[in-house]
């Protein structure tokens, strides 16, 4: 979870590391430290709470050096307080680690560490690794940080992000890593360089970057880079990429919040989803990134999607869509829970996993567990170059640029569309669909931008509703068909950044159970948007019955006649069934962030989440 940075080059690397802290805050956020050589010793500075407390205890201009590591944290082993906060360092200050991940077996080893005489200041897991390398380093005579490192990783299992200083051999950092991202950026004149655990720290230096893979090293100092396997095996090249975004894309823009502006670039980031990938005069949708997939996606006979939390929620759709418009069987799976539950797959099944950061790392299991059986995995992935993007066999990026709030909500979006875009394809491909109705979604599809314009231009209302539904300790919300996984979608927006107790469920189950908690205190959301319509009419006269406020979501005019003068109701723009999924789920958007915001919460960084989940 979590971010690391470090830098070595010419400019103040506290300086840098800070900056870069700064840009991977969001992924994990309980505390903050920086470890860097100054006069011949390690100094640490570490502090729970936000980087602003770093900031108040370390400054750049005091502590001007060319070598420095930081973290941001999203505790695992230990409270977030000062003393668990990393960098950590050994018994002798000799150096100084931070660490993503967790160390499974850091039990055992740090049990063998105290019969040895070491000792521990902290809970975590983290500082254990930090001693038991720096036990080996103790034991060398000529003193080599890189081979301690590599022989300490032997032993380990778990994950691991890892960067290690020393003040032994002060002019580099050992870089490894194991299950969490790890990128190297390439300065200007090749002796300069940062390593990050995310691309947003690297941008603001170099756009050339390195993907670090797993059970690999990289060793970084002023005379230049060196890559092996933590099997000790030199890697002689390794190709370079270049960061696809821009600075300014790191940027509020003028909005109070990023989830905000995420928010306003809907209409251009479903834009951007589509952009070069429909040709409406033909009905044809083109994907790149599956051409050399066509066989599979023709042979296969079943889909399985796995993901997690909202990407998970756009799976839902895109397994009504792809059923729907191409007519195959289609699962879908928390990643977490298919991992691990040894499911019979068969060779004409296809997985398709979706991930905004492509480094979940339920989701990159559950891959590794399909590609161990054979099985073909495709990615829907936002994040170029992560994980998942190159671990998958072939894939559609949503280039919707970086999503630095940490409730998702351009990404999903973008899953959709870009789920509907395969579900076209798949339907043609499989001769179920014929070539008329693709033109007319494609059609469809291309009013979407100033549809999402319109909702946004309803902000004040939607805010005003906010207002009063922020008083609710619990929220219910509803939906039948698309309108099933927009209603869990919307109540999962609004518990991540509100903290209001939400459930989302389908609307006809709500008589299965749920409905006992219906009264005069319970607000029920019903995403209606014309979905089994007469159906959905009918859940809301037993809400209605029992007492409960209904905030509807429904198409223009759909409701006319129906609504009560007590009933709130939020408009969209009416287009077809398969297209109106992104359009029902952006008022749920603004409503969780202007709940969320009228109560004061941190809506960028919501409390205990991070923005990717790198620990299973
Ligand atoms: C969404 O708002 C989340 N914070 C979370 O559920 C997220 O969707 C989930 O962790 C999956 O992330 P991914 O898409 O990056 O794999
Ligand atoms: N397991 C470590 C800890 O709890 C690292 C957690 C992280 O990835 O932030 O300190």
């Amino acid at each position: 979870m979590c971010g690391i940075v470090g830098y070595i080059g010419k400019k103040n690397a506290t300086e840098v590391v800070l900056n870069g802290l700064q840009r991977v805050e969001y992924r994990g956020y309980d505390s903050t430290g920086i470890a860097f050589i100054k006069n011949k010793s390690i100094q640490i500075y570490k502090k729970s709470g936000r980087l602003t407390q770093l900031l108040s205890v370390v400054q750049p201009d005091d502590n001007i050096t060319n070598v420095a590591i930081g973290h941001t944290r999203w505790a695992t082993h230990g409270i977030p307080n000062d003393s668990n906060a990393h960098p950590h360092s050994d018994n002798h200050n000799n150096i100084a680690v931070v660490h993503n991940g967790i160390i499974e077996n850091y039990r055992n080893i740090k049990t063998m560490l105290l019969q040895k005489g070491y000792n521990f200041s902290s809970d975590t897991d983290s500082e254990v690794l930090a001693v038991f390398i720096s036990s080996i380093y103790d034991e060398q005579i000529n003193k080599d940080i890189t081979e301690a490192t590599r022989l300490a990783l032997a032993k380990v299992q778990g994950t691991f992000g890892l960067l290690v200083i020393s003040k032994i051999e002060p002019n580099k950092i050992v870089c490894a890593r194991r299950g969490s991202p790890l990128i190297l950026g390439i300065g200007e004149d090749d002796n300069e360089f940062i390593v990050a655990s995310d691309q947003t720290a690297i941008v603001d230096y170099t756009k050339k970057v390195i993907f670090i893979e797993d059970d690999e090293m990289v060793v970084i100092s002023n005379d230049g880079y060196y890559l092996k396997t933590l099997d000790n095996i030199a890697i002689k090249t390794k190709e370079t990429s270049l960061i696809e975004f821009e600075l300014g894309q790191l940027e509020k823009g003028g909005f109070e919040h990023f989830m905000l502006k995420e928010i306003f670039e809907q209409p251009e980031t479903i834009m951007n989803a589509t952009r070069g990938r429909m040709i409406q005069e033909l009905g044809e949708i083109k994907l790149g990134g599956l051409s050399d997939f066509t066989d599979i996606l023709t042979n296969m006979k079943r889909i399985i999607i796995v993901a997690c939390g909202t990407s998970w929620h756009s799976a839902l759709i895109g397994e009504y869509l792809i059923e729907s418009l191409a007519r195959l069987p289609v699962e879908v799976e928390y990643a977490s829970e298919f991992r691990y539950r040894n499911a019979p797959l068969l060779d004409t099944d296809l997985v398709i996993a979706i991930s905004q950061s492509g480094e979940t790392a339920d989701t990159l299991e559950a891959i590794r567990e399909v590609k161990r059986q054979g099985v073909p995995v495709i990615g829907i992935v936002n994040v170029v170059g992560s994980t998942i993007a190159r671990e998958t066999n072939a894939g559609v990026y949503l280039h919707a640029g970086p999503e630095i709030g940490v409730a998702s909500t351009k990404a999903f979006t973008s899953q959709v569309m870009v789920l509907l875009l395969l579900s076209i394809h798949l339907g043609l491909l499989h001769n179920k669909l014929s070539s008329n109705k693709a033109k007319k979604l494609i059609a469809e599809i291309n009013k979407l931008p100033l549809q999402i314009n319109k909702i946004l231009s309803n902000k004040d209302k939607i805010k005003d509703i906010a207002i009063q539904l922020a008083s609710s300790p619990n929220v219910l919300y509803l939906g039948r068909g698309l309108g099933y996984p927009i209603a869990m979608e919307g109540a999962l927006k609004l518990k991540e950044i509100s903290y209001l107790h939400s459930e989302g469920m389908p609307a006809a189950e709500m008589k299965h159970g749920p409905i006992a908690l219906i009264d005069k205190n319970m607000p029920v959301i019903v995403v209606a948007m014309g979905e089994q319509d007469n159906k959905i009419w009918s859940n809301v006269e037993e809400i209605r019955t029992r007492g409960g406020r209904i905030i509807l979501i429904d198409n223009e005019g759909n409701s006319a006649g129906r609504v009560n003068k007590e009933d709130i109701i939020i408009e969209v723009p009416r287009s077809v069934i398969e297209v109106s999924a992104i359009l029902g789920v952006i008022p749920l958007q603004l409503l969780s962030y202007y709940v969320a915001n009228h109560l004061g919460r941190e809506i960028d960084n919501p409390r205990n989440l991070a923005k990717a989940v790198t620990v299973e």
